[in-house]
């Protein structure tokens, strides 16, 4: 062992304790969903969790994933071109792409598997990818690993989009995410489409925190926009909304679904996403589509949650998706909070530098179709006794 090198990560790790950004991870003993038993702290409402239609704990969902263990074992001990895919990925990706309203999908094990291996393939050296500034980190290192040259745009500002498309070289990529993680807002598909379609480009949109969320039946902020068929590609992952577990996906044309099996490298040199996961998440798109009440629940809780949140005197950033962001300060106070709330038997993390900018720390808050009025009054009790003790409101 390198002792110095130890010594120095150690030291690293100390500073980290010593500023009180020092991450700690939670255990938990019991399935995701409105509360968990967490080692830690017992008995606890989640608010952190990306489990937005409570399907994680879904007895279908979970069904499902133990038939597809059970037909299909762990795995094929390879990638998929070399050893054979499953036909329930096959059944998966059609699911996936009729149901987005795209020609074709190609599962991964992660949507930053697909972000990692759609963005290089696509954009090859000559061309230019443009990428909101707020972008999730899978993107900006999906772009770097791109030969396109990769230039950013400042969040959400259209005239700096515009302004990048004009200058751009060969094809043009515009990427974005659908529903902003740490801010909760949206991507201004409409302007980013319109923009597009004069200027020749290429519209990618990764709507990991859309799709289940957004649209009258959950497919997301194109639906929510009613833009289908105007964006190129999508990128999601299934390891939220859509069953929680892990996997993400590529949805686009036949020609890019076939491009990326032929070159993307996270296809190409890693396993498929495991069959039982396949399996849940095949389950869990078929209940979102049998089950759209599902998104109405969500909805309302959001905005029984928002509502509470202001008449308590918090104010949260404003947005439509559920993630409803609490700006406190400096990512100290983010996480001393978040760990006051987790004493309060409240679950819900505290971000702060370099996730987000320093001085703009926050409490993430995420509602989910699976919280009852009781889950969400014991959170908003918590939020206002620690609220007013830590002087925000
Ligand atoms: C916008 C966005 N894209 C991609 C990812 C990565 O998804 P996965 O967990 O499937 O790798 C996330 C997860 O945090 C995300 O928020």
């Amino acid at each position: 062992m390198n002792i110095n090198f130890e010594n120095r990560l150690i030291a690293e790790l100390e500073e980290l304790k010593k500023a009180g950004t020092y991450k700690r991870l939670r255990h938990l003993t019991s399935p995701m969903d409105a509360r968990v038993d967490m080692e830690e702290a017992g008995d606890v409402v989640v608010l952190s969790s990306n489990n937005y239609l409570g399907l994680a704990n879904d007895p279908g969902v979970v069904k499902a994933g133990i038939a597809g263990l059970k037909r299909y074992g762990a795995g094929t001990a390879s990638v998929r071109f070399i050893c054979g895919t499953y036909d329930i990925h096959r059944e998966l990706e059609a699911k996936l792409a009729a149901f987005l309203g795209f020609d074709a999908a190609l599962t991964y094990v992660s949507c930053w598997a697909a972000n990692e291996g759609l963005l290089p393939t696509l954009g090859t050296a000559g061309n230019t990818i443009i990428s909101d500034e707020l972008n999730h980190a899978s993107i900006i290192d999906g772009c770097r690993l791109a030969g396109a040259r990769t230039v950013r745009f400042k969040h959400a500002d259209m005239l700096h989009l515009e302004s990048r498309l004009r200058e751009a070289e060969g094809t043009a990529f515009v990427v974005t995410d659908g529903v902003f993680s740490m801010e909760g807002d949206l991507a201004n598909l409409p302007e980013i489409v319109a923009l597009a379609e004069r200027y020749g480009a290429v519209t990618i949109v990764d709507d990991s925190h859309g799709i289940g969320v957004m649209g009258k039946t959950g497919r997301g902020i194109i639906e929510h926009f009613g833009l289908r068929g105007k964006v190129d590609v999508v990128t999601g992952t299934l390891g939220k909304a859509l069953g929680g577990a892990a996997g993400g996906f590529v949805a686009a044309s036949s020609a890019v679904v076939e491009t990326l099996v032929q070159r993307s490298r996270t296809q190409l040199f890693s396993n498929a996403l495991p069959a039982t996961v396949a399996s849940s998440a095949l389950a869990a798109v078929k209940t979102l589509e049998e089950h759209p009440k599902l998104i109405e629940k969500l909805r309302a809780n959001v905005a029984y949650f928002r509502a509470g949140l202001a008449a308590l005197g918090f104010s949260a950033l404003p947005g439509e998706s559920a993630i409803v962001p609490l700006i406190v300060g400096e990512t100290a106070f983010a996480i001393a909070m978040s760990d006051r709330l987790l004493a309060e038997g409240v679950f819900v993390t505290g971000f702060g530098f370099p996730v987000v900018p320093e001085g703009a720390a926050r409490i993430r808050i995420q509602l989910s179709a699976a919280h009852k009025k009781k889950h969400l009054d014991k959170a908003m009790a918590a939020l206002q006794k620690v609220g007013k003790e830590l002087g925000l409101i």
